[in-house]
């Protein structure tokens, strides 16, 4: 028997599950440890998607003696579980572009009458921007003081445009959690950067907010041909682990605090992305504790993570 749903944002997989389930137990962390200070807690999530996700599941088979089964399962995604972290935000953002998983985040709000929370439709670097530039945001430092936030960056791809981040450092009062396109990178970085169009290196500039990843990642030499015409010549000389460790330096530009990353990794298809996460608060004590909420998530998930790779 098929069970089709027909409708629903569907993506993701086990690793989804894992993501998900890192940000939110790090939102509770969150909100437990500033619900007694005089702070107006935030979570801004700009890729929202529809609130949640439909996962096929294929069950039964020749192990099992049964016919294989396929069905679906609509599980919360970050949105519906931000809904439920307790104790909860103050104020929810929820961003996204497409226009049919908009119109379902907004009628998950008019279930939520009592929480307040704003929807917006659009790309997410100028919403985040207009967020950021406007009050209370944009508001006297008095104000500013009292606003604390998370925000989410959950892409498909390289959609997080560098001054975004550096946007978001620079409030020195949001922690960020960056899903950070660790594969799609990877591949944009031909081994021979001469097959990098144009459009993909600028896209490239933009993840990395410069344009020396072509003298750090590739090594260039100039040779004589056949014809003693000189050519130069640009070769990917790193690893995907290098890649990353390179992004990791380059946020490190932006944030006082780069967390180290939780590897999510799909059956077949590799390593596809590394979970950051960034601070740029002046306080020491604040880093101190977002160090310890981060490191305690890392320990609960890390494991999942590396059994998943192998490690
Ligand atoms: C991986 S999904 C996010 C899933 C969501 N965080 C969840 O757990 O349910 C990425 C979402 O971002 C949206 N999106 C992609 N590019 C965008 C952009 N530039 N601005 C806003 N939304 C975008 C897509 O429509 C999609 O719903």
């Amino acid at each position: 028997m098929t069970t089709l749903v027909e409708q629903g944002h569907r993506f993701g997989g086990a690793w989804t599950e894992l993501k998900l389930d890192a940000v939110h137990y790090y939102l509770g962390f969150f909100t437990t440890v500033l619900r007694t200070m005089p702070f107006e807690l935030w979570y801004i999530d700009a890729f929202a998607g529809s609130g949640s996700r439909i996962e096929m599941r294929e069950t039964g088979g020749l192990l099992d003696g049964t016919p294989i089964e396929t069905s679906s399962e609509q599980m919360a995604g970050s949105v519906m579980r931000a809904l439920s972290v307790d104790p909860p935000f103050g104020r929810h953002v929820f961003i996204e572009g497409n226009a049919s998983r908009f119109r379902e985040l907004e009628t998950l709000r008019s279930e939520y009458p009592a929480k307040r929370i704003e929807c917006r439709h659009g790309d997410a670097n100028t919403e985040l921007r207009s967020i950021l530039s406007s009050p209370p945001w944009s508001g006297p430092v008095r104000e500013r003081s009292k606003l604390r936030a998370v925000v989410f960056l959950d892409p498909y791809g390289m959609n997080v445009a560098w001054d975004t981040l550096r946007m978001l450092a620079a409030t020195r009062a949001i922690d960020v959690w960056y899903l950070f396109p660790l594969q799609a990178v990877t591949r944009q970085l031909s081994v021979d950067l001469n097959r990098v169009d144009a459009y993909k290196q600028d896209r490239l500039d933009d993840i990395f907010g410069t344009s020396d990843w072509r003298d750090e990642l590739y090594d260039t030499r100039v040779v004589t041909d056949l014809f003693a015409e000189t050519i130069s010549t640009a070769t990917r000389n790193v690893t995907q682990a290098q890649i990353e460790e390179y992004s990791r330096t380059r946020l490190r530009t932006l944030f006082r605090y780069v967390s180290e990353p939780l590897p999510l990794i799909a059956d077949g298809r590799g390593r596809l992305f590394s979970l950051f996460c960034l601070s740029n608060s002046s306080s020491d004590r604040a880093i101190d504790l977002i160090e310890k909420g981060v490191r305690a998530t890392l320990k609960k998930f890390g494991p999942a993570s590396r059994h998943r790779s192998g490690r």
